[in-house]
């Protein structure tokens, strides 16, 4: 009986001077999210050169580069259009991620093109910020907006190598078509309310 107790004290201890916890539940993260605005583009960009050069084995590519490419500039050239739907996360006044979607038409598809009423997904993450929950949170927030929205699926172009497809599985997605370059073009039924 006293172990069993001595057990749980220790538990319950160590549960509440872990640094993720306080008292016992779970600390907020320390980022808020909040929507995408047109000064945010910059950021915006910032984060498409992330996504395009997400491969450490790779020469990587700059940012004219990137603004220089139509197959790249597209995410975010004339930012933000009418139907442009994001979320930037936020730790004080530093912007560490955004998720962002854009309706493409069918005359000019983007890499994970389905239909011109389906937006497709960029998200990136600074560097440093990775690996703390912050790309999960930003997908779900702007999944969310798009809920709102009455978007109905959302579509993305992931490389198979990038662990990015974890994330995408994990939250839903399924893949529909293999996509460019070792890449495949994943789906997400949103959910209605
Ligand atoms: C992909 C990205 C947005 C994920 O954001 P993040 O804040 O690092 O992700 P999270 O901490 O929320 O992790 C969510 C999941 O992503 C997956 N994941 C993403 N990158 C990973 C990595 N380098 N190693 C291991 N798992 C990874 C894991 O499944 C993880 O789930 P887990 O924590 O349960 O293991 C971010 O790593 C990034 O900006 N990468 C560069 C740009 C890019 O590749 N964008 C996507 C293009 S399709």
């Amino acid at each position: 009986m006293l172990r069993v107790q001595l057990d749980r004290y220790i538990a319950a201890a160590a549960t509440t001077f872990n640094s993720s916890t306080v008292m016992g539940m779970p600390a907020p993260p320390p980022w808020t999210i909040r929507p995408a605005t047109r000064e945010d583009g910059d950021f915006l960009v910032d984060m498409l050169v992330e996504v395009v050069n997400w491969s450490p084995e790779w020469k990587r590519k700059s940012r004219r580069r990137v603004l220089s490419a139509p197959g790249t500039a597209q995410y975010i050239a004339d930012w933000p259009r009418e139907n442009d739907l994001g979320v930037v996360g936020q730790v004080g006044d530093e912007r560490i991620g955004t998720a962002w979607l854009r309706f493409f038409p069918t005359a000019e598809p983007g890499y994970g093109f389905i239909a011109a009423d389906v937006p497709e997904l960029t998200i990136g993450v600074v560097a440093r910020w990775r690996g703390r929950g912050v790309g999960r949170a930003l997908l779900r927030a702007v999944e969310n907006e798009a809920q709102v929205a009455g978007i109905r699926q959302v579509s993305l172009s992931v490389e198979r190598k990038n662990l990015a497809q974890q994330l995408y599985r994990a939250e839903g997605y399924r893949v529909v078509r293999p996509g460019y370059a070792g890449s495949d073009v994943m789906l997400k039924d949103l959910v209605q309310t």
